[in-house]
């Protein structure tokens, strides 16, 4: 029996000739669950950096005299990281807003297509460590870990022997890990204590940014 049909048949059949999979509806129909089944079953890949940090990269950047030295050699960081032998990392170094997390990020971002890449805030990390929800692992195993404002958490015996777990674990493995932190180099082993600050020292080149609080400047201060 004829019914309405909302598309025009087919046009090499009459009435009563045409297929089923001519017909646009069908078709429509089934591209529509195909896709329906993709998205569910499609396994999206999880940015490992937080929103905020997942625009940061060299091209947005600003260099001037005062940060030139640490961008040129973090861009050379990325471009050698398939080479590194023993984990040698970086320590950014430097007072507030001067763009230590956004060049650790554009590393990150600039490698994690193509390694296995984490980041980790210290104290919301540690934080998080206290209720157990950490997969230490997961830190440990990273081909590159971002150890962002190690220093800034609320120091304690626990705090400094999650650490050191996390470093030496890293260090035995040959793997490399960047640290940002508001300590001048010098000053680490006084603030992180002496085991641990020599471990980050002994592994890493400590790089040192200049210049004005980019964050205040946006504010015209
Ligand atoms: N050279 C730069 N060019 C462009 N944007 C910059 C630069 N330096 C910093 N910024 C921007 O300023 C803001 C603060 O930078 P960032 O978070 O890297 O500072 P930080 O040195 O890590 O500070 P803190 O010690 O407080 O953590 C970010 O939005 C960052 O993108
Ligand atoms: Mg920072």
């Amino acid at each position: 029996m004829y019914r309405f049909h909302p598309f025009p048949l087919p046009g090499p059949y009459g009435r009563g000739q045409w297929f089923l999979g001519d017909c646009q509806c069908i078709t429509a129909a089934r591209r529509a669950q195909r896709s329906a089944w993709r998205e569910l079953i499609e396994i999206k890949p999880v940015d490992p950096l937080p929103p905020a940090l997942q625009s940061h990269a060299f091209d947005n950047f600003k260099v001037a005299p005062y940060n030139e030295e640490p961008y040129r050699i973090c861009s050379a960081y990325v471009e050698r990281f398939g080479e590194l032998k023993n984990g040698q990392g970086l320590i950014l170094t430097g007072k507030s807003g001067t763009g230590k997390t956004h060049l650790a990020c554009a590393v990150a971002n600039a490698l994690k297509e193509r390694y296995v890449v984490r980041f980790a805030h210290v104290p919301t990390l540690l934080e998080k460590m206290r209720s157990g929800s950490v997969d230490l692992e997961a830190l440990v195993n990273a081909q590159l870990l971002i150890l962002d404002d190690i220093g800034s958490e609320r120091e304690s015996p626990w705090t400094t022997e999650r650490l050191l777990i996390i470093v030496e674990g890293r260090l035995v493995h040959g793997r490399p890990t960047i640290y940002t932190t508001n300590y001048e180099a010098a000053d680490l082993d006084k603030r992180l204590g002496m085991r641990l600050a020599s471990r980050i020292l002994g592994h890493n080149v400590a790089l040192v940014l200049h210049g004005p609080d980019y964050r205040l400047q946006r504010y015209g201060y």
